[in-house]
Order: structure tokens, then C-alpha cells, then sequence
């Protein structure tokens, strides 16, 4: 799905106070730390809780898996003033062949608040619609999740329905808003902001 120069981890995408890059093994701790925060994980259907040291080395060596792959695209937000800190991910996941990936995205609970979630999706939807033939990116938000709700609808996402949804870190399934944004529907105030990109 993804083209050859996000499969290479000297990929960057720039933000105005954002890098997002690849995530790298000395995330771990950091990444255990903020995605451990219960207020983080249980808002998830995939963060496990507790979540252990382990956790986040796995998630960091498949997301590279997958980035590699071209299948998917995950990565870690920086804030441009401490770019080796990592403070939260985002991701897209999949199912290429039917037009059609999933979002998701989660945040340290230190930076919530400050319109830095929706900032770095904007421009992650942005190079999703330029660099690949992605029709529809899907998401999904529990109902009582109304920051996310929030960031979905303030970058165009509309809801089309609720439901159960698969939340294996959760231990089965839980209810979720779905959500849908297609090609050419983001707003003219985010689609504007083109994102710069970066491979060296
Ligand atoms: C969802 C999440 C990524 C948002 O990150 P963020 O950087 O704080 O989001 P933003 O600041 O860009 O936008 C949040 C919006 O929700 C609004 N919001 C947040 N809490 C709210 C509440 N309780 N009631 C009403 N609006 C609320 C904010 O005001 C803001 O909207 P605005 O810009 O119109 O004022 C972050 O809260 C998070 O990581 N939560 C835990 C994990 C998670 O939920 N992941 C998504 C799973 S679907």
C-alpha cells in the first residue's frame, strides 16, 4: 500500500510543532510509561493493561514489520522541541486490497488538550490520501470517548453506525462508534495544511 520511501525508517513526516518517524527500540520505555496510563490503554480496543516493558518492544518490532512491508504505516509522535521524546502513536492498518484501512491513534495524557492529536492525523490523512489509492480510512471510538469522537469529527470522519467492535485487549468486544472518512471529504482548513515530508 504504502510506496517506497515511508518502507525506510529515515522517513519523517513534519508538522507545524510535530516529527512523526518511525518508532525505534529506545521508545520502549517511554512509550510503556504513557501508553501504561490506564486514562490511555482502556480507551483502546489493542493496548493491553497492565501494560509491561514487553508490551511496547513488541509493538515497536511489529510496527517496523509493517512499515517495512509497505501494509501498514505507525508511527510515533515527537514534539519538534525534544524530538527523541516520544509522546504518543498513530497508525493505519491494512486491508489495502479492499480500498479501505483502519486508523488509530492514542496520545500520552500530559499533551492532551492542545490540539496535538488533531494535528498530527490531519497531516497523517493527508499523506495517506497523496501517496496511496486509499478510497476510505475507517476508525472507531467508544461512545463515551468523546475526545476522539472529537478529533475524528473535526478532520471530516463521519459516523456510520455503531456496534460491537473487536477490542482483544479488552477481552472481547466493545460498543464503538464506526467511523469513515473518504478520499476528497476532509475539511478545506486541514486539507490545506499540507504536511512536508522528509527521507533524509
Ligand atoms: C483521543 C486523544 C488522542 C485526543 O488527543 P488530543 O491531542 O488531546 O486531541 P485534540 O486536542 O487534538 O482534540 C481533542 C478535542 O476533543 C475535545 N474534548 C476533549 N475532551 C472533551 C470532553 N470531555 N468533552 C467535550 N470535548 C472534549 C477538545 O476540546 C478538542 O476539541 P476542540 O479542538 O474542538 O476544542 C487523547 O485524548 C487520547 O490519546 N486518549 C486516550 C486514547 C484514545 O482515546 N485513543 C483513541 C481511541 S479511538
Amino acid at each position: 500500500m504504502f510506496p517506497e520511501i515511508a518502507r525506510d525508517d529515515i522517513f519523517r513526516l513534519e508538522t507545524e510543532r510535530l516529527w512523526l518517524r518511525w518508532p525505534r527500540a529506545a521508545d520502549a520505555p517511554v512509550i510503556c510509561r504513557l501508553a501504561g496510563d490506564p486514562e490511555v490503554a482502556l480507551k483502546t480496543a489493542r493496548i493491553p493493561h497492565p501494560y509491561e516493558s514487553y508490551h511496547a518492544e513488541s509493538f515497536i518490532l511489529s510496527a517496523r514489520a509493517e512499515n517495512a512491508s509497505g501494509e501498514g504505516l505507525c508511527l510515533t509522535l515527537t514534539q519538534k522541541r525534544q524530538p527523541d521524546e516520544a509522546i504518543g502513536v498513530l497508525g493505519l492498518h491494512g486491508a489495502a486490497n479492499r480500498g479501505v484501512a483502519t486508523l488509530g491513534f492514542w496520545l500520552g495524557r500530559p499533551f492532551w488538550g492542545q490540539g496535538l492529536m488533531s494535528e498530527a492525523v490531519a497531516a497523517f490523512i493527508d499523506l495517506v490520501f497523496g501517496m496511496t489509492s486509499l478510497e476510505r480510512i475507517v476508525s472507531s471510538a467508544m461512545p463515551t470517548n468523546i475526545a476522539s469522537l472529537r478529533v475524528h469529527e473535526k478532520l471530516g470522519f463521519t459516523r456510520t453506525g455503531q456496534g460491537l467492535c473487536l477490542a482483544p485487549a479488552r477481552g472481547g468486544e466493545v460498543a464503538a462508534e464506526f467511523l469513515e472518512l473518504r478520499r476528497g471529504a476532509i475539511p478545506t482548513t486541514f486539507g490545506a495544511r499540507r504536511p512536508k515530508l522528509k527521507s533524509t
